[in-house]
């Protein structure tokens, strides 16, 4: 860092980092009694089309809806297109439930659309063909999320809607749009109602980015940019269940359930009666001519959520598997994820014996996700065929 607050590359982290995480989905906080300048307006554009497009054409087109007439007329399609988010707000109101607060802002701008001072469209000489061409939703797409952080920048904001999007016919009957031209996503802008937003919960990098192959995880930023177990070296296996997670829960916590498809693992059991934090049970696992036997702690449980344990020491286990269950539109998002910790005298004894020992580690991964994937697979075949 320089003296004062800016980075080397002279940007003030501070302010840049606040606008990139505090840019936010605004609905209920929209002003519609303050007018909105066309000036402010083909700033924030200007601002948004330094953006790239594909062979850098200049192909994006904006249109902004002002007349009270041509609002309406959008605002009704908007309404129709989203009435089931009404429904769902209603039936989520005091649920407690994790989209409760989105769906209830969501009815709000249903009911409200057309009260922006403008509409905000933005589209794209072309049509869609999934040719794999560059140049459509991939050319407006980050364009028209700078336009959402330039208004942030000012005072404005905004939401991301595509609702319009199912009445595209409509929509160019109304507004003019020829033929050969696709509307991606229509912004409701308007000054905001206090400009003080916070970031939202999102899954952390670490969770989500994957080194080298699909579901190779780090729990940590390495030093070197290797391959290193204190980095917290881990896969993850994800599957989809139709099910709520209520549905799929007692499916992961008992260990003794005979749903687990792995090759490695030969059956588990618990050791006496307790259940949940700090409870333990023995695993029994083959690989190749080996088998050995190992106790395995319960290190968090959140029913309905999570079931994590911990094999040998809870402290410092050799290896750390979790079982995390999400809601996923009406149904769940199963992930299965582990992480080799230092103690693990298997892997790290293969990999010390090798002289490729990242070959070792990251075969070993393999093998461990293929597992995890199949055990996923299979969780879901039974909550599935039990629902
Ligand atoms: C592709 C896409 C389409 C969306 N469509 C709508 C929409 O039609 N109506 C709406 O109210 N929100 C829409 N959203 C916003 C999301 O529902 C969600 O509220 C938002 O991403 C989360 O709020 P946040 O940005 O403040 O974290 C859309 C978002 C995306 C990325």
């Amino acid at each position: 860092m320089t003296s004062d607050s800016h980075n080397d590359a002279g940007f003030d982290l501070d302010q840049v980092d606040r606008l990139l995480t505090t840019t936010r989905s605004v609905r209920k906080r929209l002003d519609f009694d303050r007018d909105v300048p066309d000036r402010v307006i083909f700033d924030c554009i200007d601002l948004a089309e330094q953006a790239p497009s594909g062979g850098n054409d200049a192909s994006r087109r904006w249109i902004v809806i002002k007349d009270e007439a041509t609002k309406r007329k959008l605002g009704e399609i908007y309404a129709r297109n989203g009435e089931f988010m009404i429904n769902v707000a209603d039936r989520l109101e005091g649920s407690g439930h994790g989209k409760e607060k989105v769906f209830s802002s969501s009815a709000y701008l249903v009911e409200n659309f057309a009260k922006a001072p403008a509409l905000v469209i933005a589209a794209i000489w072309g049509i869609h063909d999934n040719s794999g061409r560059p140049g459509l939703f991939d050319s407006v797409i980050q364009s028209a999320w700078s336009f959402n952080l330039a208004l942030r920048s000012r005072g404005l904001g905004s939401t991301w809607t595509t609702l319009l999007n199912a009445s595209v016919d409509e929509l160019a009957g109304i507004l003019g749009i020829p033929d050969g031209i696709t509307t991606i996503v229509t912004f409701p802008v308007a000054y905001t109602k206090g400009t003080e937003f916070k970031p939202a919960a999102r899954r952390q990098a670490e969770q989500i980015t994957y080194f080298d192959r699909w579901g190779f995880t780090k729990a940590r930023a390495s030093e070197d940019g290797g391959v290193n177990f204190e980095d917290g070296l881990g896969v993850v296996a994800e599957v989809d269940i139709e099910a709520t997670p209520r549905k799929v829960w007692p499916f992961i916590s008992d260990i003794e359930f005979p749903v687990d498809a792995s090759e490695e693992l030969q059956g588990a059991a618990w050791n006496g009666e307790a259940r949940g934090l700090g409870a333990t049970f023995t695993g029994h696992n083959k690989l190749g001519d080996m088998e050995w036997s190992i106790e395995n702690h319960v290190t968090d449980y959140v029913e309905g959520r999570v079931f994590e344990w911990g094999t040998v020491d809870p402290a410092n286990p050799g290896g750390r598997w979790r079982f995390e269950i999400m809601d996923q539109g009406v149904g769940s998002r199963l992930r299965f994820s582990m992480e080799i910790g230092t103690e693990n005298n298997l892997t790290i004894g293969f990999a010390e014996a090798s002289e490729n020992p990242v070959a070792v580690i990251n075969g070993r991964r393999k093998q461990i996700r293929s597992n995890m994937q199949r055990t996923c697979d299979a969780i879901k075949a039974a909550v599935e065929a039990a629902n």
